[in-house]
């Protein structure tokens, strides 16, 4: 692993372009926005920044509904302030990756108002049309992501358009190799303009059943779960004939130096590593969610590492992912002591860690007043607390002037613990979790154990997760409490332990063959035998 590339050993850093920084005084984050807090990222010490998309879009689903792939988006700012954020953030060391959405365009995109037009245009067969069943209805029964039928009739022509997601995103035939290369050359505008790589959007979409039967019923499906469930995904995703377009689009990045082709994947595991493709001609980092998913219990925890690790392929690199724009926060799922334990699994564990924006100051889910919903998937299917809003509220950089985010309202409300919880204080605290986070991050910079280092389970009672990570003569030992009680840790088998790292950053530099861990204490040690 001495040659390691920057996106093995490196950190990724989320962040959601809207809720980021504004810069122009609209409420909404913006592009120069990012350029001005550039210097934070530096500060944490993260390699690269993902931008959740930022091109053209009517904002349906906050940009995830492309109109122009191309373009950047008015409210983010232009192609100028790219380019120059991209200089800015390379001089400073770190690399700049995009959100690629394939699977769908907006409505509003030029391409789906020319298909539309009529069932001889051209571009027809560049979306996903079919005729209506005998009775009139929707061609089979698959159920969009977001809720109700995932057909649209289409007044004009008489058929039915396929959207996996929102009525105002059509998804694209990626069987049409018209499309595949119009997407590649989507890929290349980008990669010529120097970005690192991409996060691809529900790549496991991309491909549907050629002749689109019915999802099979899911028995287990109760209805206070979202709509999606009431059918198993058998043949709207995940299809064989996927793995051929990511290793088209894989082939296309290595016409370039070192960048990096990331797929958001939800899927069982063993599924997922099937995106590193034959050979590794895949993905080189299929999004792995299971922090998200796994119950916060040591041994569940244990079992998942193992497990994953297990079903990598020769050569694979892992990944962690503990938050993103669509998913619970860690703060709210474990609360604010385990958040911290959480942030040292993160970065601790083998494999590239993706940090959430915010999660490094520990930000709540912040509730919505039903007057300030956003998210299409709260209001498609209410009632279920599906709506994604909670997490994307904006980031809290300071005590005043709207958290330092804006000078106005912005567009999603500010945590009401925003004066105390934000970056300014936290940066001063030096128990804080932003103190923990740069720590961390700090250490697994300095410990090649950390970023590249081997990874051995140790077994453990009690409600605690223990590893090893080691690297030629360096020799780490990763302790966790996920519980509440406290728990004496025999270390004798290790020889003698240093704590080089504590959650509660207070007894750096102890050693000795045993250590009390105090509730909800995560120890990083070097076990100097
Ligand atoms: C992905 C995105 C999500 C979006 C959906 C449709 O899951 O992460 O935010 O709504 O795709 O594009
Ligand atoms: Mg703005």
């Amino acid at each position: 692993m001495q040659d390691a590339f920057w996106w093995q050993r490196g950190i990724v850093y989320q962040v959601y372009p809207r809720s980021f920084q504004d810069s122009d005084g609209d409420g909404i984050g913006d592009l120069e926005g990012i350029r001005q807090r550039l210097d934070h990222l530096v500060w944490l010490g993260v390699d690269a920044v993902w931008i959740s998309p930022i091109f053209v879009s009517p904002m349906a689903d906050f940009g995830y509904d492309v109109a122009d792939y191309c373009a950047i988006e008015p409210m983010f700012g232009s192609l100028e302030d790219f380019d120059r954020l991209v200089a800015e953030a390379h001089a400073k060391g770190l690399k700049v990756i995009l959100d690629f959405v394939p699977n769908h365009t907006s409505e509003q995109h030029a391409w789906f108002r020319e298909s539309r037009s009529s069932r001889d245009n051209p571009k027809r067969d560049w979306y996903i049309w079919r005729d209506p069943a005998p009775d009139g209805g929707p061609p089979n029964n698959w159920i969009s992501n977001f809720g109700g039928s995932a057909w649209q009739r289409d007044e004009a022509t008489g058929q039915y358009y396929y959207h996996a997601f929102l009525v105002q995103q059509p998804d694209l035939n990626w069987r049409n190799p018209q499309v595949r290369a119009a997407m590649y050359d989507v890929l290349r505008f980008w990669l010529d303009r120097g970005v690192d790589g991409f996060r691809v959007d529900v790549i496991w979409h991309l491909i549907k059943d050629v002749d689109f039967r019915d999802n099979p019923d899911n028995a287990g499906y109760q209805p206070s779960q979202p709509m999606i469930g009431r059918f198993q995904q058998t043949y709207s995703a995940d299809r064989p004939e996927v793995h051929e377009v990511v290793r088209n689009m894989r082939a296309v990045l290595e016409d370039y130096d070192e960048r990096v082709l990331i797929g958001e994947i939800y899927l069982p595991v063993e599924r997922v590593v099937a995106y590193y493709g034959e050979g590794l001609s895949g993905a080189h980092l299929p999004f792995n969610f299971q922090l998200l998913e796994t119950p916060w219990d040591a041994r569940l925890l244990a079992r998942m590492i193992e497990r994953y690790e297990g079903l990598l392929p020769p050569g694979g690199w892992p990944n962690w992912v503990l938050g993103n724009h669509d998913r619970q926060r860690i703060a709210a799922r474990v609360g604010e002591a385990q958040a911290r334990v959480a942030a040292m699994l993160l970065l601790t564990l083998r494999g590239t860690p993706t940090v959430y924006y915010g999660d490094e100051i520990g930000m709540p889910d912040v509730a919505i007043p039903p007057e300030r919903v956003q998210d299409p998937w709260g209001v498609n299917e209410p009632g279920l607390g599906l709506g994604r809003d909670p997490v994307r509220t904006p980031m809290q950089w300071a005590g005043d002037n709207f958290a330092g985010f804006s000078t106005v309202e912005p567009w999603l409300p500010l945590s009401d613990d925003w004066r105390e919880k934000n970056v300014e204080r936290l940066k001063e605290d030096r128990h804080s979790i932003l103190s923990l986070y740069r720590n961390l991050i700090s250490l697994r910079r300095a410990h090649r154990a950390l970023s590249v280092g081997d990874y051995a389970a140790v077994a453990r009672d009690g409600n605690v997760l223990a590893y090893e990570r080691r690297f030629e003569g360096e020799h780490l030992l990763v302790i966790l409490n996920l519980g509440h009680e406290k728990q004496l840790e025999d270390l004798s088998m290790f020889g003698d332990a240093t704590i080089l790292l504590s959650t509660h950053l207070d007894r750096e530099g102890a050693s000795g063959s045993s250590v009390v861990l105090r509730p909800s204490e995560g120890l990083l040690l070097r076990v100097d035998s």
